[in-house]
C-alpha cells in the first residue's frame, strides 16, 4: 500500500497493510485486528510525519467525518468534530456556523484527531486554549476513555500522546471548547501588523489617538500594551473586546490565510512538514549572551520571566540554511524553519537535512534544536517520539 499521497513532505513509504477508518463503528472490530499486529500506527493527514520507506505493520487512516454543535450556552460553544475531518475544513466551517475562536489556527494542515497530538498552535493561540475533551480508543485494551484537558499533558507542541506506546492510542473525536463572548487574539506580531487588521484595529481604537499612528500605537494610547492585552485577556471575566470591535472573526481568518499563503508553502505544491523544529526555550541568561552577541535575535519572553523562546527561524537562516539544498531537500526560501522536498525526497535525505542543520545550529549558538513532525522508523513501523532519537 503505497503512503506518498498520505504524507504532506511525499515520501515514498510502502505499507504491508493499510486500513481506512471511515466510521466509528468500526473500532471495536479495529481494536481486535491491530491487537493481532506487532506494529500499528495511525495516521491523519501526514502532515506531521517523517515516513519510512517501508513501514511493517498496521497503518490505520482515520477519515472518520462528522461535525455538531453540542452545547451553546452564554459562554461557551461545545463543538465537537470526528478524527478525520480535515482541520481547515473544520475551523472554515465553524466560522460559517458563528462559532467563533478557531480563527488564529486556520490553514493548519493535517486532521482534527492529531492536532491534540502535537498540541496545535499559530498566531497567539494553542489548542489547548480552545479544548474541552477527547475520545480516545485504547487499541490494546479495546476500549473508549474520555481525556480531559489535564490528561493530555499537554504543553507547547506537546502532549501524551507524543510519548504514548505506538500504535496503542486512536483519538476518534475531539470536543472544543469556544469562550462567549468571543475575544479577538491579535497579539502575534505578524498577525496586528497585517494591513487589513492593523486599519480595523486603528479605525476602532481611539480615534483621537490620531490619523497617521500605527495600530500599535493606538492601542498603547488606549492603555493596552502588549502585555497588558495578555494579562486582561487572561483575566477571568475580562472584556478586552471593546477597543477591537472593528475586528471580526473572519477578518482575522482571512489575515491568518494571507499570511500562512504569503509564507508557508502548500503541501499540494512543494512537499513539506511545518515548521520542522520546534522554537527553543532557553533561560533568561543564555538568552541575555545570546543577544549580546548577535542583536538581531529574536527572542519572546516565556511567562513568569525566567525563559524565552527562541526563533528558530532565524537561528537556522543565521546559521546559513534559508533556502539552502543538501540533494533533494533544503529549507523553505521564505521561512527557514520549514523542510521542504524538492521532488523524489527519501526519509532518509530528510535526516541528512536535520543532522546538518542540528549541527550548524549548535556550532554557532550553543542551542539543541528539536525535531517537530514524528519519524516513524523505516522497519518496524514503530513511531519514536523526536526526543529520543
Ligand atoms: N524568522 C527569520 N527567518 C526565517 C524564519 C523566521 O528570521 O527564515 C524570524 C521572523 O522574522 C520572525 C520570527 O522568526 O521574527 C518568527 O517567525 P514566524 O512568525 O514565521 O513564526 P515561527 O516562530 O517561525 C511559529 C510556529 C508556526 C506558526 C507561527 C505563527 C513553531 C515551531 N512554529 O513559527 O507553526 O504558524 O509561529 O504562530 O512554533 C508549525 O508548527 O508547523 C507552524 C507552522
Amino acid at each position: 500500500q503505497d503512503l506518498t499521497a498520505c504524507n504532506t513532505l511525499g515520501l515514498p513509504s510502502l505499507a504491508t497493510t493499510l486500513l481506512r477508518l471511515r466510521s466509528p463503528d468500526q473500532l471495536p472490530a479495529l481494536c481486535a485486528l491491530a491487537q493481532a499486529h506487532r506494529c500499528v500506527f495511525v495516521l491523519g493527514g501526514g502532515s506531521n510525519v517523517v515516513l519510512g520507506p517501508r513501514l511493517e505493520g498496521l497503518v490505520i487512516k482515520v477519515e472518520t467525518r462528522g461535525i455538531r454543535l453540542l452545547e451553546e450556552t452564554d459562554t461557551a460553544w461545545i463543538v465537537e468534530a470526528q478524527a478525520g475531518e480535515v482541520w481547515h475544513d473544520f475551523v472554515t466551517h465553524c466560522l460559517d456556523q458563528g462559532w467563533f475562536g478557531l480563527e488564529n489556527l486556520a490553514l493548519i494542515p493535517g486532521t482534527v484527531g492529531a492536532a491534540p497530538v502535537q498540541n496545535i498552535g499559530a498566531y497567539g493561540v494553542e489548542l489547548d486554549q480552545r479544548f474541552h475533551s477527547l475520545v480516545a480508543w485504547d487499541l490494546r485494551a479495546g476500549r473508549a476513555i474520555e481525556m480531559a484537558a489535564p490528561d493530555c499533558g499537554f504543553a507547547y507542541r506537546d502532549s501524551v500522546f507524543k510519548y504514548a506506546e505506538p500504535g496503542r492510542w486512536l483519538i476518534a473525536a475531539v470536543r472544543f471548547r469556544l469562550p462567549r463572548p468571543w475575544q479577538p487574539v491579535v497579539t502575534y506580531p505578524d498577525l496586528r501588523q497585517h494591513p487589513a487588521v492593523r486599519a480595523l484595529l486603528t479605525s476602532a481604537t481611539d480615534e483621537g489617538a490620531g490619523a497617521g499612528n500605527d495600530a500599535l500605537a493606538s492601542l498603547r494610547t488606549a492603555g493596552f500594551g502588549a502585555e497588558s492585552m495578555r494579562k486582561a485577556a487572561e483575566r477571568p471575566g475580562a472584556n478586552i473586546g471593546a477597543p477591537f470591535s472593528g475586528v471580526s472573526p473572519r477578518a482575522i481568518y482571512e489575515a491568518v490565510c494571507e499570511i500562512r499563503r504569503r509564507k508557508l508553502p502548500d503541501p499540494a505544491i512543494l512537499g513539506n512538514a511545518g515548521s520542522f523544529f520546534k522554537n527553543p526555550v532557553v533561560t533568561a541568561a543564555s538568552r541575555d549572551a545570546l543577544l549580546a552577541r548577535y542583536p538581531g535575535l529574536v527572542s519572546y519572553a516565556q511567562p513568569g520571566g525566567s525563559h524565552y523562546k527562541l526563533a528558530a527561524g532565524w537561528l537556522i537562516e543565521q546559521a546559513g540554511w534559508k533556502g539552502r539544498r543538501l540533494g533533494q531537500v533544503g529549507t523553505h526560501d521564505r521561512q527557514a524553519l520549514v523542510v521542504v522536498n524538492h521532488g523524489g525526497a527519501q526519509a532518509e535525505d530528510i535526516v541528512r537535512l536535520a543532522h546538518a542543520i542540528k549541527s550548524d545550529v549548535r556550532a554557532r549558538f550553543g542551542v539543541e534544536l528539536e525535531q517537530e513532525p514524528v519519524q516513524v522508523d523505516s522497519t518496524s513501523c514503530m513511531s519514536k517520539s523526536p526526543k529520543s532519537l
